[in-house]
């Protein structure tokens, strides 16, 4: 198990969170006042922009392949460096998922 330094951009907040951990479940213990809704990956309410470093986030199925690059859903993502994310900054996909009813499913 490692552990890496998450610090959120602009807000002075800096967490510990290990690899076996979604950064929203540390953001949660520590206190943070993290978005979130579905916690399954869907709603891409708890996103932040991946300013530097990098995570795992196989699940998050709301986020296109070239989403996920750059954008964490922080209830399904665990890092994997040391990260800075923007809290609060949401995927163009969004707009399709509040307007259409959820991004378009993807056969695999
Ligand atoms: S809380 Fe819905 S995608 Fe993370």
């Amino acid at each position: 198990m490692a552990e890496y330094t998450v610090e959120f951009v602009g807000t002075g907040e800096t967490i510990e969170v290990s690899d076996t951990q979604t950064i929203l479940n540390a953001c949660l213990e520590e206190g943070i006042a993290q978005e979130y809704s579905c916690r399954v990956g869907m709603c891409l309410a708890c996103s932040a922009e991946i300013v530097d470093g990098e995570v795992t986030q196989p699940a998050a199925r709301g986020l296109t392949d070239e989403e996920a690059e750059r954008y964490a859903l922080t209830c399904m993502a665990r890092p994997k460096s040391d990260l800075r994310l923007d809290r609060g900054v949401y995927p163009p996909s969004i707009e399709g998922a509040t307007s259409q009813g959820g991004p378009s499913a993807a056969d695999d």
